[in-house]
């Protein structure tokens, strides 16, 4: 069985994920940003970015079992906080610079990729992202796309104030980049050349197919 509510878990996730998130801070400039993490679990991913000078990372998961070793792992960080919720039962009075969920249980289990995004992720998205949106679709239950223009196509749909800007694929799961306005995020080497691939078992086969292009007029 696959447990990620153990101290051994968040220990083999907070180094295996240092490259990526300490990549994924420096290419969203996410130093000094408030951040809200969907889904957060035991939260590894969320103390690296504590540790990377964010302003705040706020984790919301509904999981205390999960949410615990978070929360013990880090007392003496300041900067993080935690909300024992499911995201439709949240509420914060502010928007968050960034917003950030990794391998979300609730959409993966009844996944039904045709249906898109899960309403309490779009109201959640809209509620409370203020521009860049990073979602890592990958896990224990997930399953390869059958069909991702579809997805994709009822994501950009259901999203009617965001766009969709990158759409990564990797043999283990699917990164999916949404913003408020339509531009392209500069590559930072480290994102794009190495630090997804702890991820893919398969031998770092992540490669970005899509990303969206200014139109010439
Ligand atoms: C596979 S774990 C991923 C945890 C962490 N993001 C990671 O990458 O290690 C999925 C998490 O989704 C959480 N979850 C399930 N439904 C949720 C909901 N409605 N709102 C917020 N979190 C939810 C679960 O409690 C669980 O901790």
């Amino acid at each position: 069985m696959h447990r990620t509510n153990n101290f051994l878990y968040f220990a083999n996730a907070f180094v295996t994920q240092q490259p990526f998130i300490k990549a994924m801070t420096k290419r969203f400039k996410l130093r000094g940003k408030n951040i809200l993490s969907i889904a957060s679990g035991t939260c590894a991913e969320e103390v690296i970015m504590a540790l990377s000078r964010v302003k705040s990372v706020t984790c919301v998961d509904p999981d205390y079992a999960t949410l615990s070793i978070g929360i013990t792992a880090s007392v003496n960080i300041p900067n993080i906080s935690f909300a024992n919720y499911k995201i439709q039962e949240f509420q914060a009075k502010e928007k968050f610079d960034f917003v950030y969920t990794s391998a979300p249980s609730d959409w993966l289990d009844d996944i039904g990729w045709e249906g898109g995004m899960p309403d309490h992720y779009i109201d959640a998205i809209n509620k409370y992202a203020k521009d860049n949106v990073v979602i890592m679709l990958y896990g224990p239950k997930y399953e390869p796309f059958i069909d991702e223009e579809h997805f994709l196509n009822m994501i950009d749909q259901q999203l009617e104030d965001f766009y969709i800007l990158e759409w990564w694929d990797m043999t283990v799961g699917n990164i999916l980049v949404l913003g408020r306005e339509e531009r392209v995020i500069p590559d930072h080497p480290d994102f794009v050349k190495a630090d997804l691939r702890w991820l893919d078992k398969e031998g770092g086969n992540c490669k970005r197919v899509y990303q969206w292009t200014p139109s010439k007029d």
